[in-house]
């Protein structure tokens, strides 16, 4: 009997396969992006030809920190191994590749006072028509000893970085991003508090490179210069349950409307600016733990994209627990147990919650184009080469990135796939592997070699979506 057969059995007996599971058969545009992604910290190698130390040098090479001690100090070797980057690159027949430029591997103690030719050089070989990153997360070190991003004359020094990067390799690049993921650095990378001053910072930081790139680069240089947002999507565990569907709500405006409220359609969301003084004046503090945008700061900062640049991996579920009738105790995150895992505990293969996420941006901020600067899946321990899961993944990921883009309206111009090949996963370090390209870490030589993912990606790639 055909599937058909079986397809009207299902469907007469009431059980029709839902439209947003089934696979949307179709193509994006001719000049769709598709791209693969990196970052310096993760795959470059440490102290090489005069390069700084960064934060991230210290936090690996201080015990406990980062899983198995793993380090970054050879991480994939790229910076000697740029030829055979760019091969696995062209194997892949992407049409752009986003990576970071490392602050100190240019500015070795942060500040312009002294170039580090060689560093310049060498992005200068790696950069032609790409997608490039200026902070994905390795400031230098002797910034960090002046109070990192809760110190606000970074944004100052931010600034004349950008300049010199602009100055320097600017007439090459199209697409920058001046911040990765601020929401991760600000929450991860300090504590509770600070992390409102640090993020304050980053905004600003943000937007002076924005002003900086606008007024003084764009009419000889010609690209675009966004920041890289990203979120996951949050939906109540209890549909019917108004406190889940309020901390779902919440959630939402607390990750992706901390970022994008103030640089989409100005300041921070309502809700946080209410609930943080709330919270903050019960605690028996003068003020609100969130720092106040004068209005000329508010104005300054709006606007400040040319994209919407977004990182996205997963949703959660929330659930609150309630302890009376009307206040509740615990707001948790959760999974749905029927969400198939990967090899980070934060990470679920959740392909709706992408479609909503776009659909999201779409309607709450104005409707930007969206490169999707971020999207993938690890695994963990012995590698697997034959990858169905990843497969699984993508294909699900980018099926509902079509249905955005055809079905919903969203403004997509472009897809990045994290990662290009296994790296150096932050605190995690080789434990969790993103990569299309596994590295044989026991080998010398650190070869790239594809997984069945690269070939399933490289093939969605060269049809342009998928073929009925
Ligand atoms: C976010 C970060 O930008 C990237 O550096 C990291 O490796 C991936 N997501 C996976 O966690």
């Amino acid at each position: 009997r055909s599937a058909h057969y079986y397809y009207q059995v299902i469907k007469d007996n009431g059980f029709p396969m839902p439209d947003d599971e089934k696979t949307l058969y179709g193509f994006f545009p001719e000049d769709f992006r598709w791209s693969t992604a990196s970052a310096a910290h993760q795959v470059e190698v440490l102290q090489t030809h005069g390069k700084g130390m960064s934060i991230w040098d210290k936090f690996a090479h201080t015990p406990y920190r980062v899983s198995n001690f793993d380090t970054g100090d050879i991480a994939c070797d790229s910076y000697n191994k740029i030829d055979e980057d760019v091969e696995v690159l062209k194997k892949l027949k992407v049409t752009n590749y986003r990576f970071s430029i490392s602050w100190p591997r240019v500015l070795p103690d942060g500040t312009n006072k002294y170039i580090n030719e060689e560093g310049l050089n060498y992005y200068s070989r790696l950069i032609d028509a790409l997608h490039v990153t200026l902070y994905h997360w390795d400031l230098p070190l002797a910034l960090q000893r002046l109070g990192g991003w809760e110190n606000e004359t970074i944004v100052q020094r931010f600034k004349e970085y950008a300049d010199v990067i602009f100055e320097r390799l600017g007439h090459k690049v199209k697409f920058w991003i001046t911040l990765n993921e601020p929401y991760i650095v600000a929450n991860l990378g300090y504590g509770y508090g600070t992390f409102y001053i640090a993020a304050h910072n980053l905004l600003k930081a943000h937007a002076e490179v924005w002003h900086l790139y606008n007024d003084k680069y764009r009419a000889t240089q010609n690209g675009l210069i966004s920041i890289t947002i990203n979120s996951d999507w949050a939906e109540p565990r209890n549909p019917y349950k108004e406190e889940d569907i309020d901390a779902a709500q919440r959630y939402i405006q607390f990750f992706i409307g901390w970022f994008a409220n103030p640089v989409y359609n100005g300041d921070y969301p309502e809700i946080m600016k209410t609930i943080i003084r709330e919270r903050s004046l019960a605690a028996g503090l003068p003020e609100s733990r969130l720092p106040e945008f004068t209005p000329a700061e508010i104005e300054r900062i709006k606007g400040t994209h040319d994209y919407f640049g977004f990182n996205h991996y997963t949703t959660v579920l929330l659930h609150c627990e309630l302890i009376s009738n009307q206040i509740y105790s615990k707001v948790e995150t959760v999974a749905d147990r029927s969400w198939i895992e990967s090899g980070s505990f934060w990470l679920k293969i959740t392909p709706f919650g992408f479609r909503k996420l776009l659909k999201f941006i779409k309607d709450n901020y104005g409707n930007p184009p969206i490169y999707v600067t971020e999207n993938g899946i690890s695994e963990r321990g012995e590698v697997n080469l034959n990858d169905l899961r990843r497969i699984h993944y993508y294909e699900t990921y980018i099926n509902a990135a079509l249905k955005a883009k055809t079905l919903d309206g969203v403004d997509l111009r472009g897809y990045t796939a994290w990662s290009l090949m296994d790296n150096f996963e932050w605190a995690s370090g080789y434990d969790e592997q993103f990569g299309l390209f596994y590295v044989n870490r026991s080998d010398f030589n650190l070869p790239r070699i594809p997984k069945a993912s690269a070939s399933r990606y490289a093939s969605i790639i060269s049809c342009n979506g998928f073929p009925d």
